[in-house]
């Protein structure tokens, strides 16, 4: 995705923008580029249209290291192929205006016909040179101006930088939708950033920018306009662990991420649990108002998608909610059906997810009340919704999301049961789940040991090329998410089925070549998922299972801990992420970045 830093001064430009690249490289990209000043207005440009390492290696070399400010960036082809043409800064036709862009022009097809009309012409095929070129048309000697009047022409959504070579000392920042914030340090250091994570250990606090600000920089000082008036923003301090992100010794972030499952839980689930007093902290919840709840969306993209399918099982079944999933390219075609009593739930890990954050924007448009899950501070989804709660997973690297979706999903119960307290609750059933997701922790340890005789069956799996994950029930979601992480990371075929469908129709795909995973706990589905595993070993075809008991032989097994029903989809779920992890791993994957996907998807 798109990603713009500017540092401003008095250290190495060049270390620290390249290290801000490489901090979030992993959240993919295909062209990156910097361009640095010295004291004497010395200017150096250096990019690269594949990797952040290769932009590394060229400016290892130099010996120059008298560049004090600078910016970098890097592109994600979505106007126009990954070439040195599209790469930005573009320039406006007369040469005197140049930008960087975040993000997407909507309507820049229709204005380029106008400019092009207006006998200007374009050297790359991006909707960012729409924006230069419009600068330039309607330019009246005055930056701030004209930054607004062109912010009033152009469709979101975007972050941009603007200069103009006639005005050397002033710069400008116009945001919509697409996230920036401005940094500062106690050396007197200045930066601006389309994502905080980058700048932990740099910075010492922050303002978050909000949509149609306009930042107008002259020679380090800086003003933040709204509606043309001069205002003030809060000013945050810079949370430095929350953002900072290492592998440690671990081969990878996605299988560092899969061990700290049992901590980000505990985090999760501490200030809003107390189980001496087996209570929930009502003010931790205040998210979900006082309002007696009849209906219940979430909305989320891919694997949070889960997250909210199997919420919303936990909705209907625990507090008696009718609550249902929704992905959001489906669902922001269909009616709302808003009412004083329904809750959207907005899932997203990073909080920036494009589609997710478009949905969201509609549903307050028909002053729907929404509630946004997200694991990253001071994100957009988080500002944008009427409440908000913070997931505590800390940063996540991995482009497969992991401890990002089993902690939104121990949320997702707490909030279950928090809604099913204040309703019609049974009190034994909510001490049992109570007692076991103390111990939720634990459980997840015993089965993160296994981990070696995991990669045991993972050597014999990954000579096939297609899989059947199947599910009943709670399992159902946790089925879809395991089959998701599986072809996500291993590029090999999964299919994802109810076990229910399968003398419907799934029988006559399967055979000896198409091994079934399926997900067995011992809970209320058990005798009839027992059936299905009967009904694929009379046909002597392969299958591992997942289950907390022995019952029957099958040609792998992995065992969890015995639980209830509630709490077995986190261990299928752990169990499942460490397979597809070993199978993805054996077949020498790049497993942290896996092809052609990025970690936060901030374009439509
Ligand atoms: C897959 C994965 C993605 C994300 C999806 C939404 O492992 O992580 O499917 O869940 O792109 O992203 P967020 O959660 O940032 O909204």
């Amino acid at each position: 995705m798109c990603w713009i830093f500017w540092y401003s001064w008095s250290k190495d430009a060049i270390s620290i923008l390249v290290h801000w690249l490489e901090r979030l490289e992993y959240r993919w990209y295909d062209s990156a580029w910097i361009y640095v000043n010295n004291w004497k207005d010395k200017t150096f440009r250096a990019r690269s249209v594949w990797k952040v390492s290769e932009l590394a290696t060229k400016l290892q070399s130099m010996k120059d290291r008298t560049y004090i400010k600078g910016i970098a960036h890097t592109r994600w082809a979505t106007h126009g192929w990954v070439t040195e043409e599209n790469t930005h800064p573009h320039q406006s036709n007369n040469g005197k205006r140049s930008i960087v862009h975040n993000w997407i022009i909507e309507n820049y097809s229709k204005l380029k016909k106008e400019l092009i009309w207006n006998w200007f012409t374009f050297s790359s095929e991006t909707d960012t040179e729409v924006i230069v070129n419009l600068l330039e048309k309607h330019f009246n000697w005055d930056m701030l101006e004209t930054a607004q009047s062109v912010q009033k022409i152009i469709r979101w959504a975007y972050a941009v930088l603007i200069v103009n070579s006639e005005f050397p000392d002033e710069m400008i920042w116009i945001r919509l939708w697409s996230p920036l914030i401005y940094a500062s340090s106690k050396q007197w250091e200045h930066f601006f950033s389309s994502d905080a994570q980058a700048l932990a250990w740099y910075a010492d606090n922050m303002v978050y920018l909000e949509d149609w600000d306009v930042i107008h920089i002259v020679n380090d000082e800086y003003n933040i306009y709204a509606n043309w008036e001069v205002t003030k923003r809060n000013i945050e301090d810079f949370d430095q662990e929350a953002l900072e992100a290492s592998k440690w010794d671990y081969k990878h972030f996605m299988l560092k991420e899969i061990y700290e499952q049992p901590n980000t839980i505990k985090r999760t689930m501490k200030w809003r649990v107390n189980f001496d007093a087996m209570s929930l902290h009502s003010e931790t919840f205040h998210g979900m108002g006082n309002e007696d709840y009849n209906k219940i969306v979430t909305v989320a993209c891919g694997t949070m998608n889960h997250v909210g399918w199997l919420g919303t099982y936990r909705l209907q079944n625990l507090a008696k909610i009718s609550a249902y999933s929704e992905i959001w390219s489906e669902y922001e075609n269909k009616p709302f059906f808003i009412n004083p009593q329904s809750l959207h739930i907005f899932l997203s890990q990073s909080g920036e997810t494009a589609d997710t954050l478009e949905t969201l924007k509609m549903v307050k448009e028909q002053w729907g009340k929404t509630l946004g899950i997200v694991n990253v501070v001071w994100s957009s989804i988080a500002r944008e919704t009427d409440d908000w709660m913070y997931v505590r997973a800390g940063t996540e690297i991995g482009v497969a999301s992991t401890k990002a979706f089993v902690t939104p999903s121990v949320l997702m119960l707490l909030l279950s049961l928090f809604l099913w307290k204040r309703r019609w609750m049974r009190l034994s059933k909510y001490q049992q789940i109570m007692r076991e997701l103390q111990h939720l922790p634990s459980y997840i340890e015993t089965v993160l040991d296994q981990s070696d005789h995991i990669r045991s069956i993972a050597m014999d799996l990954l000579w096939y090329k297609d899989f059947f994950f199947l599910w009943r029930w709670y399992q159902y979601p946790i089925a879809a998410e395991n089959s998701l992480k599986f072809k996500e990371i291993t590029y090999l075929h999964s299919e994802a089925y109810a076990a229910g469908e399968l003398k419907h129709w799934s029988l006559a795909l399967i055979d000896e070549n198409f091994p079934t995973i399926f997900n067995l706990p011992h809970d209320e589905m058990y005798e009839q998922n027992l059936s299905n595993l009967q009904e694929i070993k009379a046909r002597k075809w392969k299958i591992c299972v997942i289950w907390d008991r022995r019952v029957e032989d099958a040609d792998w097994q992995i065992t969890i801990p015995e639980t209830i029903d509630e709490i077995y989809p986190f261990l299928t779920a752990v169990a499942g992420q460490l397979l597809a992890y070993h199978v993805a791993d054996l077949l020498w994957n790049d497993i942290d970045k896996p092809r052609n996907l990025a970690k936060s998807v901030t374009v439509k």
